[in-house]
């Protein structure tokens, strides 16, 4: 049997993990992690973040500086680097694996691949065959009118380093490209940008299929699948989801394979968030996230162990049980302006519906379209718990301090 120790935080012994990233997702895994006596150190880019208020140390660094990155882990050495957002100098992060300084979650290969759609759709659709929407890439105006040409209309235009959405448009004919291009380098990561056009898939759902790579009773690791999740995407960002979500026998075997397939090539251990696109039986592969995916939120009330409690095990080593106990489902809550310090009513109201839950995430600073919080219900069906979910969502008042 494969057990690994655990020691004791702030002492020698010390299990350690640096989280980079701390909103709210960093901020349940830290929990899951203090729960297991991890010492836990959270890194973001702003001062008081979600994950920040709950870990043993915080550091506020820019995590796109390779440097500084590189001079945070040599000096808080921590066993097990856990990234929880795209946006990070990933080349430093292999530079870690290289020397040997921490063991990188999931792997520094998957965090290069998936940070880059074109790193992740290569290797999902040339090098794996797995079906997606067709697709080109387009490095300038002119690229673009001929890639959107060949993939036909209408199509999807995305900067390949972006996430949440920004610098996404669907562009219905030729003479919308040349705002879908002003937009994309607009929104995305890098100035000089590239974009992936993709066909505009009419599928009936979608579904992130939670997998967990863990490791078996003989050390080898086993692939274990979370029931599908679905949900409602609103201009680029999650606005409710539900577990399970109700799929064909056939739709669902496909979905566990395209999962399989893409999460053994990226390898590691932890949790993946395996973006499909369902239409009758057939499952188009989207996009994957190393690590807990935010439309998995619901898991905090749906499973044994919600997604954040899976991938603290799976990291550490330990053993997965990714069973479901009730229907669920979430909804966001948004802030609604731009202030500071923002305040919640009717938070009694929302916690009188039955088996409704609460996380607000205590961000410091609120925006109109920021997710600051989520309702999580359960119900005896994916419908009555999404009814429980939004009501609660909307009873809780963002109010300016
Ligand atoms: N080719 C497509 N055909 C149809 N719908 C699409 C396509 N690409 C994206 N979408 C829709 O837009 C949503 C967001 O797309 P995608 O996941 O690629 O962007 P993202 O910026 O990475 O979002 P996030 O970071 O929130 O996952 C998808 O969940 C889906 O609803
Ligand atoms: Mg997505």
């Amino acid at each position: 049997m494969v057990s690994p120790r655990l020691g004791t935080p702030l002492s020698p012994t010390a299990t350690k993990v640096l989280l980079l990233g701390s909103g709210e997702l960093g901020k349940e895994v830290v929990i899951a992690l203090q729960r297991l006596g991890v010492e836990v150190v959270a890194v973001d880019r702003y001062p008081n973040a979600p994950g920040h208020q709950v870990a043993h140390r915080a550091h506020t660094i820019d995590m796109s500086d390779p440097q500084a990155l590189l001079e945070l882990i040599e000096a808080e050495r921590p066993h097990l680097v856990v990234p929880e957002i795209e946006a990070i100098a990933t080349d430093a992060l292999a530079v870690v694996e290289e020397r040997g300084l921490a063991e990188v979650v999931p792997t520094a290969r998957a965090t290069q691949l998936t940070m880059n759609r074109e790193g992740i759709r290569r290797l999902a659709a040339e090098e794996l065959g797995l079906p997606t929407s067709p697709y080109r890439f387009a490095s300038s105006l002119d690229e673009l009118r001929d890639a959107a040409a060949q993939v036909g209309f209408p199509c999807v235009i995305k900067p390949v380093m972006s996430s949440s959405g920004k610098g996404q448009s669907t562009v219905r004919s030729a003479d919308a490209l040349d705002a879908a291009w002003e937009y994309a380098m607009a929104g995305g990561r890098v100035n000089r940008g590239t974009v992936i056009v993709e066909g505009f898939v009419e599928f009936d759902y979608e579904i992130t299929q939670l997998t967990v790579r863990a490791l078996g009773p003989s050390g080898e690791i086993e692939t274990h699948f979370c029931e599908p999740i679905g949900h409602l995407q609103r201009d680029g960002d999650y606005v409710e989801s539900w577990q399970p979500q109700p799929m064909s026998e056939a739709a669902l075997t496909r979905a566990r394979e395209v999962a399989a397939a893409v999460t053994g090539a990226l390898g590691g251990r932890g949790v993946f968030g395996v973006e499909l696109f369902v239409k009758g039986d057939e499952v188009y592969f989207s996009e994957v996230s190393p690590r807990p995916h935010d439309t998995g939120l619901v898991t905090l009330r749906t499973q044994r162990y919600s997604e954040f409690e899976l991938h603290a095990r799976a990291i550490l080593g330990l053993p997965v049980d990714t069973g479901l106990l009730s229907p669920g489902a979430s909804a966001v809550i948004y802030g609604g302006m731009d202030a500071t310090g923002i305040a919640f009513e009717g938070v009694g109201d929302a916690l009188r519906i039955p088996e409704t839950d609460l996380r607000l995430f205590g961000k410091p600073e609120s925006f109109p379209r920021r997710r600051m919080g989520v309702a999580v219900s359960t119900g005896p069906d994916v419908g009555t718990a999404r009814a429980r979910a939004t009501e609660a969502a909307s009873l809780v008042r963002p109010v300016a301090p």
